[in-house]
């Protein structure tokens, strides 16, 4: 598949640092943007924590402070204190830095969250957005897109105005994590790094819904990097959080995950995972957790080639043929969502049999991530959700 011609790739970032004591340089980060009034987003969890405090303490300006929902929908930004807001400063998980994307949105623009939804329906650029994650695992500060329920279905916002215009990434905020929130992120940063891995390639995407392009070689050594740190390091920081090395490890696959998809996109183990987490409530990584074998099995015939590789790479199985490497790596994801305490199933998630035409439909009706699955998304995927309840 030789690409002689060259392809076009669209790459962008935030400004990024990374490392241990980078959360206490938001003052000179405002300072550079120009933010004399900035909104804090962050949520209750990461300022009970003593987390907060360890960012915002420097700040000698004016700071409003707004606390995003676990789970924001668009109902959820009536009352933000916007007036006079020069910048926006998000502390926490995914749900704060997604709010504060809105937010910032909504503060340039006006209107209601629900007017854009979809792709590239912000009208220009907003005011700067600064990230600094407290997660391993959505890798939200590195991309253009907020994930908000509206009328009981997970959507998303998704336009290149989104994208914070920095990011500080300190892997020291992630050492008081709950171990369980460590699990469910940090499996969601893993099956980022996969699906952006082994997504279509870019030169058959050629509808490109935003920057969504397929795997190209500006992502694949990102996602690579980033499978390599998250299933090295995963289980250490799971079992104990003050594991320096670990956390340091998870921080930085989960944004380098995050600036892999955000160009490459993900494929039908989201779409999956979306679907279900609309249809139960439950949290996002317990969702990936159970949509990881049906979503690999259904890609089995256009990846195994890929899998296979992977799964030596990751040193997991010494099989000589393609068949039995790949099994290896779908055993691996199990050993590995096991070893986490995440749910095996879409049936622990309380679904069943009467379930399986309701998730297909809804799953094949989400263009956006099934543009870069590497297999055409359509009924074939009744087989393998069917078989999920066996
Ligand atoms: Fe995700």
């Amino acid at each position: 598949m030789d690409d002689v011609h060259g392809t076009p790739i669209t790459f962008r970032t935030p400004d990024v640092r990374f490392g241990a004591t980078v959360a206490s340089e938001v003052p000179a980060a405002l300072d550079r943007y120009g933010v004399d009034r900035p909104l804090v987003v962050t949520d209750e969890g990461v300022e009970e924590a003593g987390v907060l405090s360890r960012v915002t303490d420097p700040v000698e300006r004016p700071v409003e402070t707004h606390y995003a929902t676990t789970e924001p929908g668009t109902d959820d930004f009536e009352d933000l204190p916007l007036d006079d807001v020069d910048g926006v400063v998000a502390v926490g998980g995914g749900s704060a830095i997604d709010t504060a994307k809105v937010a910032a949105v909504l503060a340039a623009h006006g209107g209601h969250p629900a007017d854009y939804l979809g792709v590239g329906r912000v009208a220009g650029p907003t005011a700067p957005v600064l990230a600094v994650p407290t997660t391993s695992g959505t890798g939200s500060q590195a991309t253009q897109t907020a994930v908000l329920a509206h009328e009981g279905v997970k959507r998303g916002i998704s336009d290149e105005h989104l994208r914070p215009t920095a990011a500080l990434v300190d892997p020291t905020l992630t050492e008081g994590l709950p171990a369980h929130v460590t699990a469910r992120s940090g499996f969601d940063a893993f099956v980022h790094a996969l699906e952006s891995l082994t997504a279509r390639d870019h030169r058959w995407v050629p509808e490109r819904p935003i920057t969504y392009q397929g795997a190209n070689p500006v992502s694949r050594p990102l996602s690579r990097q980033a499978l390599t740190l998250a299933h090295g390091s995963l289980e250490r920081a799971y079992a104990d959080g003050g594991d320096r090395a670990a956390r340091r490890a998870m921080s930085l696959g989960a944004h380098l995950a995050g600036a892999a998809f955000s160009t490459a996109g993900l494929g039908v183990v989201h779409a999956l995972a979306s679907t279900v987490g609309g249809m139960t409530g439950r949290p996002h990584g317990e969702c990936l957790a159970a949509s990881v074998r049906p979503g690999l099995t259904y890609n089995l015939p256009a990846r195994r080639g890929e899998y296979a590789v992977l799964a030596r790479d990751l040193g997991v199985t010494e099989a000589a043929t393609d068949d039995e490497a790949a099994a290896a790596l779908l055993a691996e994801c199990d050993r590995l969502r096991a070893a986490l305490d995440l749910p095996g199933s879409l049936s622990d998630l309380g679904l069943g049999t009467d379930d399986v035409g309701a998730i297909v439909e809804r799953t094949v009706a989400q263009d956006r991530r099934i543009a870069t699955n590497p297999r055409t998304v359509d009924d074939r995927l009744r087989a393998v959700v069917a078989a999920a309840f066996d």
